[in-house]
This record gives C-alpha cells, structure tokens and sequence, in this order.
C-alpha cells in the first residue's frame, strides 16, 4: 500500500500545482516525503512566522518544519504525525537542534487534533487530505491564522499568495519545482450589519462571502448601492461603495459579533463606527 501511495504522489509531484486532483477518500495512507529544506524555509517565510507564532505542521514527517520554525524563526511549534517512529526521529532531531523546549512532537491522527492554538499551520499532504480539512480550518482557526501548503491547493478556497519555487532536492515527479499556497482564515462577515454614525445617519451593510472575497450592498442616506471593492485579509475588512457626496471608504476589524472601524463619507475626514447584528437589541452610540 505504501509503494502504491508513493506512486501516486510521485505522478502527482510530476504535475505540481497543475496536476489533476484524483478523488481519494482521505483516511487512505500518506507517505513520509520531506520537504525540501529551501522550500521549508520560502514556506516559513511566506508565512511570515515570528516569535510568539504557534505553528502546527499536520504529518510532521521528520520535524524539519516545526525544527525550523523554532530554530531559524523564534516560533513554538508542535508536530503531529501517527508513525511512532517518525514522531522519535523528529524528538531526537529537535534535541540535536536545541530546540527541544519548543519544538514538540505528538503521535496521533491530524484528523483528531486540536486546531484551534495554530497561529500557522503547516501542510504536506494530498489534495483531497486538504479539503477534508478545509472546513475544520475555517471553523477552529483564529481569523488571520495563516495556512501555508506545499504542492496542493484548497480547491476553490483561492490562495492569497502562491509562489513557485526551484526544488533541486525533490527526489520524487519529473519536475524539481515546489508550489507554496498561502492563506489567511477569514472572518466570518456574512450576512447583515447596522451601524450609527451620528448624525449622519444610519449605515447598513448586506455581506455576501466567499471565503475571502467579500460582495454586497451598502444602504446610507437611503441610497442602496452595490459595493465596488472589498478585500477581507484575515479579520481586516475594507470597503469602498456608493458614489460622490454618498462616497464611503471603510476599514474596520471584523470580531463575531461585530465590526469596528472607520468610514470616511464623501470628502470628509473618516469617523469611528461599530457596526453591529442587527438582531442585536440596541445600535451602539456612535464612539468619537
Ligand atoms: C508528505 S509527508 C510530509 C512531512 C513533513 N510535513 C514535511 O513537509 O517534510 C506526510 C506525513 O504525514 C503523515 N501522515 C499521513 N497521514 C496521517 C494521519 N492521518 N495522521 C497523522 N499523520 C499522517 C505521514 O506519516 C508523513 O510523515
């Protein structure tokens, strides 16, 4: 079983981001193939991690990921991976390094862990292990947690960034180039939102969302108008809509239950808000 899975990810390699993806239930075995140690660090790096980063590779293989991300980047990470003895080899490794104190190893399956500390999580699995994971991903992470992949998307959870790198250590597929997927979890902004803005009025927000592109209506001074622009990077919203004297430019921070920010309404300077639910009982006042 293992030589057949280390056929396939050998085809699958062979193609990188633009392979195929097969349809596999997960649960099938994926086998131990390292990370090249350059791509470990473009991944590190592309991921921004940093001291007081938590990261999680899920199959940490030989801890290269998590030893790095202590070593080089000053972050604690923990490694998950159900071979007891690629769990010791990483432990050992992780003590050769130094890093032993933050750098930890658990056996166990991916699809038992706690997700929910990993400011970054680490991926080297298979197409259909992501998507398995992707709604655990966007329920269990923090809004802004980043997600980085070697070789395999999310389906149509687009990437934030993608970069495409030479790989001169990969011993498996016919090309010596890793892909590096990066995403960021969205807020959840869905739905509608009432905000006060003093006396200008009430501002109410329609929010379609798709992951991390966000689409809607804006209704201000009893003008309904599509919004033109969104960008939603982890729990950061921004939103330009409506047109001359009804212009509005907003920025805000995007919690469950609200959003709080700045909206800047035709050529005037930008005024705080909160928008809240609006099956919440009371519109909060304006803060200035
Ligand atoms: C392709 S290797 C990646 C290793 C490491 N993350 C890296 O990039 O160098 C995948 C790892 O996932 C582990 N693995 C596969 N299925 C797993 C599961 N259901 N639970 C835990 N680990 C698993 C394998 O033992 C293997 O070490």
């Amino acid at each position: 079983m293992k030589r057949f899975w280390c056929l396939v990810l050998a085809v699958l390699a062979g193609g990188g981001a633009f392979a195929r993806v097969p349809t596999q239930a997960p649960g099938e075995e994926v086998p131990f193939v390292p990370t090249p140690q350059n791509v470990v660090v473009a991944m590190l790096e592309l991921a921004e991690v940093r001291p007081g980063d938590f990261l999680i590779d899920l199959g940490s293989g030989d801890g290269r990921i998590v030893i790095t991300a202590a070593q080089r980047f000053g972050a604690e990470g923990l490694g998950i991976d159900n071979s007891p003895a690629l769990v010791r080899e990483a432990r050992a490794a992780a003590t050769r390094a130094g890093v032993a104190d933050r750098a930890t190893f658990v056996v166990k399956d991916i699809f038992d862990a706690d997700l929910s500390q990993a400011t970054v999580l680490a991926l080297y699995l298979l197409p259909e292990y992501n998507l398995a994971l992707r709604p655990r991903i966007l329920d269990e992470l923090r809004p802004g947690a980043r997600v980085v992949s070697h070789d395999w998307d999310m389906g149509d959870w687009e990437p934030d960034e993608r970069i495409t790198m030479p790989a001169p250590e990969k011993t498996l597929g016919g090309t010596q180039t890793s892909t590096i997927y990066l995403w960021r979890v969205p807020a959840r902004v869905q739905g509608p939102w009432r905000a006060r803005l003093g006396a200008g009025g009430e501002l109410e927000l329609a929010l379609e969302q798709k992951f991390q592109r966000v689409t809607g209506t804006v209704r201000y001074r009893n003008a309904q108008c599509p919004i033109e622009a969104a960008t939603l990077s982890g729990d950061r919203l921004a939103i330009r809509a409506c047109e001359g004297s009804n212009r509005l430019q907003l920025t805000g921070k995007a919690y469950q239950d609200r959003i709080v920010g700045t909206v800047a309404r035709g050529g005037a300077p930008p005024t705080q808000f909160r928008a809240l639910r609006p099956s919440d009982d009371a519109l909060p006042e304006l803060s200035r």
